[in-house]
Order: C-alpha cells, then structure tokens, then sequence
C-alpha cells in the first residue's frame, strides 16, 4: 500500500473520524501526555496528528508541531486549534517517512494511533528517531500485534483487509523495536481487551 493510497483514505474520512475514532481511542490519548513527561517550553512533534483529537489534552506552555499527510485531516485540526485559541501549535503537510525537521529538534515525540497506518514503519521510527535529542521521550499508542498465538495468528490473517481501510492489525513491537534500535522503557494496556499499548522509550 502506498503513502498516495494512505493518504486518500484519510481525506476521506476527515468529515467522520471524529465521530468514528474520537472516543473510542480516548483513553489512550489521555495517557499520551502522562508518559510523555513534558515540562516547560518542550518542544513535541505529534506525528500524525490527525484531526488534532490530542492537542486540547495536552499543556499550553509546550511548542507543539503537528504534521499530518493528508490535507483534509489537517483542516479539521487546524479547525481546532483556532477554535481552542491555541497559539502553541503549529500544522503543517509532512511525509512522516521524509520529516524535514534538522537532527534533534525535538525533545518529545507522539504517535497517537499512527504507526500502524504507515507503509514503511520501520523508516518512519528511524525518522522519528533522527528528529528527537538523545534522551528524549518517544510515545507510541497503538494496537501491536498480539504475543498470543491465536490472536497473533488472526491479527495477521485480517491485516490486509484492514489496511484496505487505513490500518493494520500485524505489527510486531519486538521486530519493530530491533529493526530501529529503540527500547521499550514502559508499556502498559490502553482501550479495549489490552490488544492496544501505550509504549513509552528514551531516545538512545
Ligand atoms: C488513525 S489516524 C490518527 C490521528 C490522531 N493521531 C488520533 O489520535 O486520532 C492516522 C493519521 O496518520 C496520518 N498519516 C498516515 N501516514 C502518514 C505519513 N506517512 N506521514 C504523516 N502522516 C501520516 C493519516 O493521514 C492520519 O491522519
């Protein structure tokens, strides 16, 4: 599946993501900012920010940079920023595979429901990597697929039926992590069943 397919299906959907994928993934968006251990003047990348469902969570004395593929997404987020009077926050159309940010801009970064919607995870966590300072947080919330073996199992027999619509359900965190040279510093359960992880890791 391409970043061209990845990003139609988003515009797409930019007018019911909200009502689809608002709620129901809440939860773990509450965390993010927890696990994120943000301080003054920070600054965080959101990749992937979508409609900007995280941004009224997270504080206002931080630099936030949302980038978002598709346009759509992003005028719903940007909707939202104007309407929250956030002046933190800035928007812009990036490929999360090529970010154009300089070596260590960062010292925080979040992907909330992301990683598993990108063809090439691997080199988007390598791109993540790049941009974060040493030391610094990485914050994935995301479904990985299950270390049991049935569900294992199933996770990869309807991944390609679920990428059709945006996501896949067989990314593995272990091969995921050892391809990108980063390490799980905390993981814990979010949403429903605990299929869903929020994995916290210190930039190497
Ligand atoms: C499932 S949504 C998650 C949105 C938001 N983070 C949330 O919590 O709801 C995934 C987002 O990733 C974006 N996306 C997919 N591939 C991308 C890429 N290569 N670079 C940047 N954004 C991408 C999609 O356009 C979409 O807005």
């Amino acid at each position: 599946m391409s970043v061209e397919y990845i990003e139609r299906v988003y515009n797409s959907y930019s007018n019911v993501y909200d009502f689809l994928f608002g709620k129901v993934f809440q939860s773990g968006r509450e965390l993010g900012p927890e696990l994120l251990d943000l301080f003054a003047d920070a600054r965080l990348l959101e990749v992937g920010v979508g409609t900007g469902l995280s941004l009224p969570l997270l504080p206002r004395n931080i630099h936030i940079t949302g980038v978002d593929l598709s346009e759509g997404m992003l005028e719903k987020a940007r909707q939202r920023a104007a309407s929250l009077h956030l002046k933190n926050v800035k928007l812009l159309k990036r490929d999360a595979t090529q970010l154009e940010f300089a070596d260590h801009s960062f010292d925080r970064v979040l992907a909330a429901y992301f990683i598993s919607v990108v063809p090439d995870p691997v080199r988007v966590v390598l791109e993540m990597k790049r941009v974060c300072k040493p030391g610094g947080v990485i914050v994935f919330l995301n479904h990985f697929q299950s270390e049991h073996p049935v569900m294992g199992t199933l996770d990869k027999l309807w991944s390609p039926l679920c990428y059709r619509i945006g996501f896949r359900t067989d990314l593995n965190l272990r091969k995921l992590m050892d391809a990108t040279g980063l390490k799980v510093d905390t993981i814990e359960p979010i949403g429903m069943f605990g299929h869903w992880k929020a994995v916290r890791c210190i930039n190497p």
